[in-house]
């Protein structure tokens, strides 16, 4: 049933996950009754202590579940408005069994009873807009299961917000997307394609309040929210342009063309996600039409995102 809070209640399912944890973050500190469906191994787990106690503090509830459980989930919707899942890629085609406990927590859309309203459901997308990607295998498939979840979120007639938030800064930028090392090359880079496709970064924690601003916004019903800020769009070149000015040295600049690209990219997920991103630029590829999405910085202008000018001078 609906809440009487004027803040929708939030369950997460993968809250304590890479991007999950920033975005439950988000949603206490906004003052959303905020859930996290956990496994009762996650709470004593030593990997996840640091999260489970930053979720105490934050006034997480905890409810003990699993996403192969059905009861569990069913248990866990009846006590909330709008579900978040950010399970990692190899659970997402199981998100269909979220889809079923919506329905049967018996709080979908029904007409007699607007008051039971179920809000919303955001299944676990947080990258690029599968839907209007060029990609190759195995990247190809890897976007086909976020694009049959979809399907079956629309078919089943749950209402849904899709986040495109592009690239985690802290996958992308922290080592300007190189095959190795932990930051930012200062010698040499290597460039996939030409390095003009201009790509998306963005912070994690500004992925969480942009997520969380769109759950009780009626502009984001049913629409894909992209999270595309104007400082934060760079081709590869300017990106490295950018890097050298900080640290007051040219790097060497090796490029890959595309066509050797095409050839790593045979059984590496990682380099047919990049070709997809930095080589064919499928961030940025459309513009976002109202018919079908919006743009969260144009939406919520007060949100003092970090642009990547910023997010790379802690690595000079
Ligand atoms: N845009 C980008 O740059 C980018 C990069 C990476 C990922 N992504 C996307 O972000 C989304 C989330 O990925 P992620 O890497 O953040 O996920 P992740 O770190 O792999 O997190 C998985 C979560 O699922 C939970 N989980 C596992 N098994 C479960 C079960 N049986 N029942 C309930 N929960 C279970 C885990 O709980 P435990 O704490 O118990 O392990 C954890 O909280 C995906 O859609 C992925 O494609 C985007």
């Amino acid at each position: 049933m609906a809440s009487t809070s004027t803040k929708s209640r939030i369950l997460f399912i993968g809250g304590t996950g890479y991007i999950g944890k920033f975005i439950v973050e988000a949603s206490a500190k906004s003052g959303h009754p905020t859930y996290a469906l956990v496994r009762k191994s996650t709470l004593t787990s030593p990997r996840r202590s640091r999260i489970v106690h930053s979720f105490k503090s934050l006034g997480v509830n905890f409810l003990i579940g699993d996403l192969h459980d059905h009861g569990s989930l069913v248990n866990a919707m009846k006590q909330v408005d709008v579900v978040i899942s950010t399970v990692g890629h190899g659970m997402l085609t199981d998100q269909v069994k979220i889809i079923a406990a919506i329905k049967e927590a018996g709080n979908v859309k029904m007409l007699d009873f607007p008051f039971l309203l179920f809000q919303r459901f955001f299944p676990s997308e947080f990258g690029n807009d599968v839907d209007r990607v060029e990609a190759v295998e195995p990247a190809k498939s890897a976007y086909d299961v976020k694009v049959r979840m979809r399907r079956a979120v629309e078919a089943a007639g749950i209402p849904f917000t899709y986040v495109s938030c592009n690239s985690f800064a802290g996958y992308f930028l922290s080592n300007l997307a190189q095959p190795s090392g932990d930051v930012p090359p200062r010698d040499r880079v290597i460039i996939l394609g030409d390095g003009n496709a201009k790509a998306i970064y963005n912070r994690e924690d500004d992925i969480g309040t942009y997520t969380i601003r769109a759950v009780d916004d009626p502009r984001t019903l049913n629409k894909l929210v992209y999270i595309r800020p104007p400082k934060n769009i760079y081709s590869f070149n300017d990106l490295v342009g950018l890097w050298e000015r900080k640290i007051g040295k040219t790097l060497e600049r090796v490029y890959i063309p595309e066509e050797q690209v095409l050839k790593l990219t045979r059984g590496d997920v990682m380099m047919a996600l990049n070709h997809s991103i930095l080589v064919k630029g499928c961030q940025t590829s459309f513009e976002i039409e109202e018919s079908f999405g919006v743009e969260a910085s144009e939406l919520y202008p007060d949100v003092k995102y970090t642009t990547v000018d910023e997010y790379l001078d802690q690595f000079v």
